[in-house]
């Protein structure tokens, strides 16, 4: 039977790779600081060891965009090196090495981390993903107008589906920086924000504003968009209204 660790295994994303691994078959081992069976915080990587032992894959999901994504990679990677796994899967993001924010410079370093490291990659990048556009725009929904940031599109994607593809790619022979995962459409943050507060039935103005910085710069310019990988098939609204379904 096939081994495989899922870092981060009680995020979004994380729960759901952990779910497909175990309805084909692998046995999973799911780790993050707050899990029930393999308790690590990757940036001390106390008791790292003993979830690596034995395994044939980590699925490497786990990170904060508070900081220490490089710090926890590093012990990761230590680890892997030590008990010769021979696959890390890894979960970037579309344009880490084109927009300038703190968080992407950190997940880029990782990426060349494990490239680095000579135990077997595979690294995805996808856009972001439905779930972090509607935290977005329900907490900015909280404020008596909605602001967004102006002229900034987002090719949001669905976490499932980005489920699917690390499973498989957890299952597969490293393949080393694979095609990026984009979402189905490319669509301004002002119409995401309309089709939260139509499927929600809230009133607000949506407000564009203007921002400072390279990273809205970054942003403005599309480095976070992949539509050449469009191959996501769920919709901001088709995700919206299975939430809908699922809440009632
Ligand atoms: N969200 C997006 O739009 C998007 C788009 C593209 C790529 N990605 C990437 O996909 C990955 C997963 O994102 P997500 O949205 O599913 O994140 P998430 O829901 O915030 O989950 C993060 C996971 O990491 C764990 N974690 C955080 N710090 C840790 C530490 N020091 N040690 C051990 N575990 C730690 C958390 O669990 P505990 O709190 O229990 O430790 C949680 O299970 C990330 O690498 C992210 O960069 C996300």
């Amino acid at each position: 039977m096939t081994t495989i660790l899922v870092t981060g295994a009680t995020g979004t994303l994380g729960r759901q790779v952990a779910e497909r691994l175990r309805t084909e078959g692998a046995d999973v081992r799911g780790l993050s600081r707050r899990s029930p069976s393999y308790a690590v915080d990757l940036r001390d990587g106390r008791g790292l060891d003993a979830a690596v032992d034995g395994v044939d894959t980590i699925v490497h999901c786990a990170s904060s965009p508070r900081g220490g994504d490089d710090r926890a990679a590093g012990f990761l990677i230590e680890a892997a090196q030590r008990a010769g796994v021979p696959h890390l899967v890894y979960i970037s993001i579309v344009g880490v090495d084109r927009v300038p924010l703190r968080y992407y410079a950190a997940k880029r370093r990782v990426e060349r981390m494990i490239e680095d490291s000579g135990v077997g990659a595979t690294i995805q990048r996808t856009t972001q993903f439905h779930d972090l556009v509607l935290s977005v725009v329900s907490g900015a929904a909280k404020l008596p107008v909605l602001p967004v940031p102006a002229g900034v599109s987002v090719q949001p994607v669905d976490s499932g589906e980005v489920a699917d593809r690390l499973a498989a790619l957890a299952l597969g022979a490293p393949a080393g920086r694979v095609p990026d995962l984009g979402g189905p459409e490319v669509r301004e943050f002002s119409a995401l924000a309309g089709a939260y507060l139509r499927a929600t039935g809230r009133k607000r103005r949506v407000v564009p504003v203007r921002l400072a910085g390279k990273a809205y710069a970054g942003f403005r310019s599309g480095g976070h968009l992949s539509p050449e990988h469009a191959v996501g098939t769920v919709t901001f609204e088709e995700f919206l209204a299975r939430r809908h379904r699922r809440a009632g």
